[in-house]
């Protein structure tokens, strides 16, 4: 099959959904998306969304001013007032779909709060808010009749002139995208889509780990397929581990339990029932994450064991099973009763807070693609994303881009020639158990070597590691019949190539990059681009 849109997205979470449903006032949509639609990071979100909707305690100079600190000086200031001071037409919007966030007994938006913010500003839905959010959007593209969701179609590779066989290198400022080839999971026969403009929503890559919140959708595909395609991207090194999912060994991935919990009171403590946040930061347990990460891996280094303790025992039944009724089954499911008992928690990759470098409109380095969500780089997160951020990133985002890109789409010039997939020269069947086996391999070599706390020698062998991974995927990808996993495993190298390049590239510690080399601040602030 081959079909021509005027608007392509791949993804189909917060960001490529809200995209979709406005730009389709004005022209058809597919939304190509890898599993069933509403698998995505957000489904999985917990926490809830930050905004400054009560303007009697909070203000917008107070998010910005939280957000830029947890940035650690690496924020881009222009795109932080502009997420926060556009983010509530976005929310009301997406509250006009009709998505639900928990208010009080008085009426009014109950706000939580979470780490780093100064004050209550996260609107939530239950624990489950990320769920509820996908609901709602996903109703209302089912009613849209100029939308198209695939769902089981897998993005390989972004089609730009290189397929029409002309030279492109890193320089070229005139790199266009014209759509996308795509695995059809069903068939196994890989399909060409074209576009007047395509959004990469692709989300995020916390795979590139072992221990990770992310659902197994993430993989960091779009950051791969944009530069395989030599586009831009930017800050990689800056991964986000939440301080506390919860340690059962077997999860995978792992369940989180919510910067919420610490927001209503959960304490973090040593085996022996300890405080020990007070030790590395007066904001105690409520400190920016990469701080309470940090201090986690050095209590777990010290004591020797796997996990830290979260203590939320003294909130009321009644409280804990209204705010958290997802995170106490899940809980109890596993004999912790989070009334009576501490729970295990330990650090697992989150966010990945750069990627495809857009500017203020969403326009990546690749002419007619736009990146939008977790796999974009805007500027808004700087070194260490502010909890709750991301989700209305991703909305003010999606309009900025739909406002942008609509005008332009007519004008977009759309070549003839554009080949189908080759697939000359495949011969070989697929072991899906080596793949398996090279994701497991790559995993912990980032694990052990580029995790929480880095240096020079261990993102070296990291690095050499990783070449024989990655020559030998390639050699393997040329040679075999495609998958979902082989690709995975592809994209997964590619990132994980990008975070230890970033993380080398970076001489300094700054937010979310901690090298015991350089362990202080650099004079300069610069951003890493690859
Ligand atoms: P996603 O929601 O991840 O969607 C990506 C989509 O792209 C998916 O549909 C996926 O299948 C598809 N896709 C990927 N690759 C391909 C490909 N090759 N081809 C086709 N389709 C592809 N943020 C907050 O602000 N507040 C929170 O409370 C919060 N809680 C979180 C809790 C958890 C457990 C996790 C994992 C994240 C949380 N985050 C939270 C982060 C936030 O959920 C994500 O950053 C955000 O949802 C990303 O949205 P997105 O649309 O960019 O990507
Ligand atoms: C959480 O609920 O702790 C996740 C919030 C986020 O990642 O922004």
């Amino acid at each position: 099959m081959s079909k021509i849109v005027d608007y392509l997205v791949i993804g189909s979470g917060i960001a490529g959904l809200s995209f979709a449903l406005k730009a389709a006032q004005y022209g058809k949509v597919l939304i190509v998306t890898k599993s069933n639609e509403d698998e995505s990071n957000t489904k999985y979100a917990q926490g809830g969304v930050a905004v400054v909707v009560d303007k009697e305690e909070d203000s917008f100079e107070k998010h910005i001013e939280d957000t830029l600190i947890a940035g650690d000086g690496l924020c881009n200031e222009e795109v932080v007032k502009i997420v926060v001071e556009e983010g509530p037409p976005r929310i009301k919007e997406i509250i006009d779909y009709g998505t639900n966030f928990d208010k009080t007994q008085q009426g009014v938006f109950d706000l939580a709060k979470e780490g780093g913010h100064s004050e209550s500003r996260v609107l939530h839905y239950k624990d489950i808010t990320g769920f509820e959010i996908e609901r709602a959007l996903l109703e209302q593209i089912h009613q849209h009749k100029n939308i198209e969701i695939l769902t089981h179609y897998f993005a390989i590779d972004l089609i730009t002139q290189h397929h029409l066989g002309e030279f492109v290198d890193r320089s070229s400022t005139d790199i266009t995208c014209f759509g996308i080839y795509a695995l059809n999971n069903n068939t196994k026969k890989v399909e060409k889509f074209l576009s007047k403009v395509t959004v990469m929503a692709s989300g995020g890559a916390g795979h590139i780990y072992s221990i990770t919140t992310n659902p197994t959708i993430a993989t960091g595909d779009g950051v791969a397929m944009v530069y395989r395609a030599k586009g831009k991207v930017r800050d990689m090194e800056f991964i986000q581990f939440h301080p506390t999912a919860l340690y059962n060994p077997g999860d995978y991935p792992s369940f989180l339990i919510s910067e919420a919990v610490r927001g209503f009171g959960g304490i973090l403590k040593r085996r022996n029932g300890e405080e020990f946040m007070q030790e590395y930061d007066p904001r105690k347990s409520l400190a920016p994450r990469d701080i309470v990460a940090r201090a986690i891996d050095a209590e777990m280094k010290k004591s020797g064991d796997d996990f830290v303790y979260l203590d939320i025992r003294h909130r009321s039944k009644e409280d804990l099973l209204n705010h958290f009724p997802n995170i106490y089954a899940k809980c109890l499911s596993i004999g912790i009763d989070m009334t009576k008992d501490m729970i295990p928690v330990s650090p697992a990759s989150h966010y990945m807070c750069g990627g495809i470098m857009v500017d203020t409109h969403g326009r990546s380095s690749i002419l007619n693609l736009y990146a939008c969500g977790e796999c974009s780089s805007t500027g808004l997160h700087g070194a260490n994303r502010l909890a709750s951020n991301s989700l209305l990133e991703a909305l003010v985002f999606a309009h900025r881009i739909f406002e942008d890109a609509v005008p332009k789409a007519d004008a977009s010039f759309m070549p003839q020639n554009i080949p189908d997939w080759n697939e000359f020269g495949v011969a070989q069947q697929n072991e899906d158990i080596l793949v398996t086996h090279n994701i497991r391999e790559m995993q912990k070599i980032m694990n052990d070597y580029v995790g929480i706390v880095r240096s020079d020698f261990r993102s070296e062998r990291a690095l050499r590691r990783l070449r024989l991974l990655y020559e030998e995927t390639e050699d393997f990808y040329k040679k075999t019949k495609l998958s979902v996993k082989l690709c995975e495993l592809r994209n997964l190298i590619q990132v994980a190539y990008l975070v230890v390049k970033s993380a080398m590239a970076r001489k300094e510690s700054r937010g979310l990059h901690y090298t015991t080399d350089y362990p202080n601040h650099a004079k300069e602030l610069y951003n890493t681009i690859m």
